[in-house]
């Protein structure tokens, strides 16, 4: 008999995510079963629960995926299920806590590709400013940029302590080199607009980080990024389906909130569909959905 194709879906939060029940389902997985308020400590029981049942060949139809909205403590959950694994009872694992594993990844690729398409240069020493940087995509899209040799720093509109708490703690987890700082009030937001070569508006939806006479203190800017798709934009002038369109009074290029989404919604599925047809179990954190947008942009050419 054909096996059918599980998901076993841990979440620390009290439900897991109508959206990623949609991904798996999409992605071919026949049964869906969401477990709530899991904890770390957890997390090895369950997993070699899912693991046993099914013989050496069945495990390969079963899989497991980590959410939440802590994107630390999934990253714990990752290497945890990982480290729970007794092979050849083995199952493919894969962490999205908010979806900002993959739309930090693909927002830090649209990025790079439009540095590269725009202005011929790379993520390298770039001054990178993430409004709403505390957040679940922005600590992790700092993370993947810090990886790529940028200096980036980490905002927050409540002050700079919280700012710096939030860089302190992201990078201590991730190994990387993270700045924090407080842009609450319209001079410290222009000064640091001023300081930036990239800035990403990661703030929560529907919260404009980045006004149109911000514009004027931003001279430097080479890309401006927006995942935010519900009105007002994130950042003025940069339209949701922007993809590379100079921003008006700016050498800067935009990129919109739908152009990230097309390419978050793309490594989502891809990884999904990945992990039904491996042949060895695959663990599936940021830097691999950072891989596979990069491979999804270099293939559009
Ligand atoms: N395009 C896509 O494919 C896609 C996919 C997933 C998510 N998203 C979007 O990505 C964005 C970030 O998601 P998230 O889960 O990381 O968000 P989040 O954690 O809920 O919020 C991010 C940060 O926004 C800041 N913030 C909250 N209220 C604010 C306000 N009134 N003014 C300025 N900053 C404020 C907070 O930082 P401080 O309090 O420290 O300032 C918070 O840490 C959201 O807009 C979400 O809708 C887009």
């Amino acid at each position: 008999m054909e096996r059918s194709y599980i998901l076993h879906m841990f979440t620390p939060g009290k439900q897991m995510s109508p959206f990623d029940i949609n991904m798996a389902v999409d992605a071919g997985y026949q049964v869906v079963v969401p477990y709530c308020g899991v904890s770390l400590d957890e997390i090895t029981g369950l997993t070699q629960d899912a693991i046993f049942s099914r013989g050496p060949k069945g495990v390969k139809a079963t899989g497991i995926f980590i959410g939440g909205r802590d994107v630390m403590l999934a990253a714990d959950m990752l290497a945890r299920a990982r480290k729970a694994m007794v092979p050849p009872f083995e199952v493919s694992v894969i962490a999205d806590p908010s979806g900002a594993y993959t739309t930090a990844a693909a927002l830090v690729a649209c990025v790079e590709r439009q540095l590269g398409v725009a202005h011929g240069t790379d993520l390298t020493g770039k001054r990178v400013l993430i409004l709403g940087g505390t957040g679940t995509v922005g600590r992790i899209a700092g993370v993947l940029a810090a990886g790529l040799g940028a200096q980036v720093t980490l905002a927050s509109h409540r002050d700079q302590a919280n700012a710096e708490r939030a860089a302190a703690e992201t990078a201590q987890r991730f190994g990387c080199s993270l700045r924090g700082a407080g842009t609450g009030d319209e001079a410290s937001r222009r000064a640091a607009l001023a300081e930036a070569d990239v800035v990403l508006a990661t703030a929560a939806a529907g919260v404009q980080v980045m006004s149109a006479d911000d514009r004027a203190s931003a001279a430097g800017l080479l890309v401006a990024a927006d995942v935010n798709a519900v009105p007002p934009e994130g950042i003025a002038g940069v339209g949701v389906m922007d993809n590379g369109k100079p921003i008006a009074g700016m050498r800067a290029v935009g990129i919109g909130a739908l152009a990230v989404g097309n390419v978050k919604y793309q490594v989502e599925n891809g990884l999904l569909v990945a992990m039904r047809n491996a042949d060895k179990p695959l663990y599936l954190g940021f830097a691999e959905a950072f891989d596979k947008a990069r491979e999804i942009l270099a293939a559009k050419g």
